[in-house]
Order: C-alpha cells, then sequence, then structure tokens
C-alpha cells in the first residue's frame, strides 16, 4: 500500500507518499481500506519529530479514518463488525494511508446522515470532547463552558455538544470571521482574544460567576487566568500546550473556588479506555448528529498523497472546523 511516510522530521516537505507494507491486523483487529483521514494538530508535532507514536502504534501519521472492513483479525469473529462495513475510526496512527488496522474498540459506524469522507473528521473530535467535556469534568445543563479556540476542530464540535445538554458556551477566538462562525453553531459569548480580556470578558457576561467548565488547549500561557476564570465548583479541562507546558499555579485561588484542574490525552490512553469513551460517543454523540443536531465542520478537503499542503493550512491557522485528507 501507499502512506504518508516521515523518513526524517522536519516541516511539511518531510510528509512523503511512499510504498510500504500492508499492516496485519493483530489479535482483536480489523483491517480498513481507508477513503478519508483528517490532519490533527498532534499529526504537526509528530512530524516535527516531538509526538512519537505510542508503543505498537502505527509508524505512520493519522489519528482517525473512514474506509471499509476488508478483513477480520483474530479475535473479531463476533464483534458485530463484518468485511464490507462502512466504518470510521480513532487511531493511534497510521490514518495517512490506504489500509490501517484498527482494534474494534476504536471502530464506530459512520453516523445517519454524513457521507463516508465527512465522517473521516468526527473520531478525534468527538472522543476529545465527549471524554473531557462530559465524562471527566461532568457539564451539566445550565452551567457555563469555556471552549478556547472555539472555531478549532475541537472548539465547533465542543460548542455543539455542550449547547445540545442545555449548556451556555463561551469561547475565544482569533476575530470576528471565526467568532462569527462558532456563534452560528450556537456559542452564546464571544470574546475576541486578540482584542478582549477573556477573564473580564466571560465574568461580564456571567454576572461576576465564571466558567463551570472550561475546555483548554493553550495550556502554561493560560494557566493563571483558567484559574481566575473558574466559577465555584469549577473545572478545567487541559487539553493542549500550545501557549508552552510550565506554569505558575496559585493553589490557594484553586482551593477558595474548590475547583479541579485534569490533563489528558487520548491517544495514549490504554485500549479498555478508548474504547470506553468511543462506547459512551456512539450511545451519546451518534444521536445527535444522525437526528442533525450536531454537525461535522470541514473546512477543506486535500488529497492524501498532499498532506504536506494540509499541513501548511492547518499551520496557517485561518480553517474552521476539520481539515480532511482523501484518497481520490
Ligand atoms: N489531549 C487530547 O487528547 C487532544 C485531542 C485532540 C486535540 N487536542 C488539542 O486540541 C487543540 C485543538 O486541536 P485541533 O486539531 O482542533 O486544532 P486546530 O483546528 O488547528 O485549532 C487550533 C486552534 O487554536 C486556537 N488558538 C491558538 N492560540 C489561541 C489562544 N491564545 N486562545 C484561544 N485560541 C487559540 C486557534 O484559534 P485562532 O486561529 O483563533 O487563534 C485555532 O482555532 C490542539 O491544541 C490539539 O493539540 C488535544
Amino acid at each position: 500500500m501507499y502512506a504518508i511516510t516521515i523518513p526524517e522530521p522536519g516541516g511539511p516537505e518531510a510528509l512523503v507518499w511512499d510504498d510500504v507494507p500492508d499492516p496485519v491486523p493483530a489479535e482483536g483487529e480489523v483491517l480498513v481500506d481507508v477513503v478519508a483521514s483528517a490532519v490533527n494538530r498532534a499529526d504537526l508535532l509528530q512530524r516535527q519529530g516531538f509526538y512519537n507514536p505510542p508503543p505498537g502504534a502505527s509508524p505512520y501519521p493519522g489519528l482517525e479514518c473512514a474506509g471499509r472492513v476488508v478483513a477480520l483479525g483474530p479475535g473479531t469473529e463476533g464483534s458485530g463488525w463484518s468485511v464490507g462495513d462502512e466504518v470510521c475510526a480513532l487511531l493511534s496512527g497510521g490514518g495517512y494511508a490506504e489500509k490501517v488496522a484498527v482494534p474494534v474498540g476504536q471502530l464506530l459506524p459512520v453516523p445517519d446522515g454524513v457521507d463516508l469522507v465527512t465522517a473521516a473528521g468526527l473520531p478525534e473530535v468527538t472522543c476529545t470532547v465527549w471524554s473531557n467535556v462530559f465524562m471527566i469534568a461532568h457539564l451539566r445543563p445550565g452551567e457555563t463552558l469555556l471552549a478556547h479556540g472555539g472555531a478549532s476542530g475541537i472548539g465547533t464540535m465542543a460548542i455543539q455538544l455542550a449547547k445540545s445538554v442545555g449548556a451556555r458556551v463561551a469561547v475565544t477566538a482569533g476575530g470576528p470571521e471565526k467568532l462569527a462562525r462558532c456563534a452560528e453553531l450556537g456559542a452564546d459569548i464571544l470574546i475576541d482574544y486578540r482584542e478582549q480580556d477573556f477573564v473580564d470578558e466571560l465574568k461580564k457576561a456571567t454576572d461576576g460567576a465564571g466558567a463551570d467548565v472550561i475546555l483548554d488547549i493553550v495550556g502554561a500561557k493560560y494557566l493563571d487566568r483558567n484559574v481566575k476564570a473558574l466559577a465555584v465548583n469549577g473545572r478545567l479541562a487541559v487539553i493542549g500546550m500550545q501557549g508552552g507546558v510550565k506554569g505558575e499555579l496559585n493553589l490557594g485561588a484553586l482551593l477558595v473556588k474548590r475547583a479541579a484542574i485534569t490533563a489528558t490525552s487520548l491517544r495514549g490512553r490504554p485500549l479498555g479506555e478508548k474504547a470506553s469513551i468511543v462506547a459512551a460517543v456512539r450511545e451519546h454523540v451518534w444521536p445527535l448528529i444522525g437526528a442533525g443536531q450536531v454537525r461535522p465542520i470541514v473546512d477543506r478537503t486535500f488529497p492524501m498523497s498532499d498532506a504536506a499542503q494540509a499541513h501548511r493550512a492547518l499551520e496557517a491557522g485561518d480553517h474552521i472546523g476539520k481539515i480532511l485528507l482523501t484518497r481520490a
């Protein structure tokens, strides 16, 4: 098969479409013929040599895909999946390829009303947002979520899922165009982080209360202000470190608010945890997508063989939602 390989870490030109051996499904895995994949920010780090795949994962980039099951590996008879099924999947790597081996616990059916290519952009954002905002931070109806980077792949899903449970949603994004798209998706409080202080704006909009849950992709640079922006009993879920890894934490401020901070990475979680997250997403999120209440937001699509251009587009940062890669 062909796959995007990274012979030497570097810029987008480090991505090379090359002939490689086909993957062989191990115990509990099926082989998927990939129709499309999607670009995630973590792929840029992997390309630069800063985010190696976990042990046993494919060496090729790609944390999600959609396609058709073409072979069942050992121990997958009776798993409910058959050759020919159209699926999308959460991966630990290997999505930028013509074929990928996938643990059955990470397969999802293509939701009703979504085409196979578009489905490739759903697993990472749905699993990341559901696991952090709902399974870990327990966002409840009537509470306020602050999602940093509201126009990102993650942000566009966070807005919609939080609104679907009756939460109020605040977002930060860079510029009016991105904020307008966030508003279309249901965001109630729009903060241009380039022009405004998000703590002040959030406090003004919530009568001083702050956010019950913050989904943070910035990390160190926002740590102090995130704690300030939290409500009493607030939960800060850190999933990205675009603003650095080491920050200073005022424990006193956290303590008086009886607040909590968590930090997780989906890719490194054990198979059983990923399977539980995927099952929860199938139970809670797939019906919302099938009913049209939550939509996949796709910015652009590139041929997989030209993944370098797709990485340049993500790095340029003017996208809203997901950037997809297709085989065609
Ligand atoms: N831990 C996990 O399991 C996990 C899983 C998936 C994704 N993630 C993380 O989630 C983040 C989003 O991922 P993605 O694939 O959706 O990436 P993406 O679409 O490229 O989004 C990146 C976003 O970051 C925003 N941003 C940058 N600096 C900001 C700031 N100071 N304040 C607010 N927003 C800022 C950008 O918005 P502007 O253009 O408006 O600046 C952009 O929309 C990434 O950091 C990624 O690593 C983590």
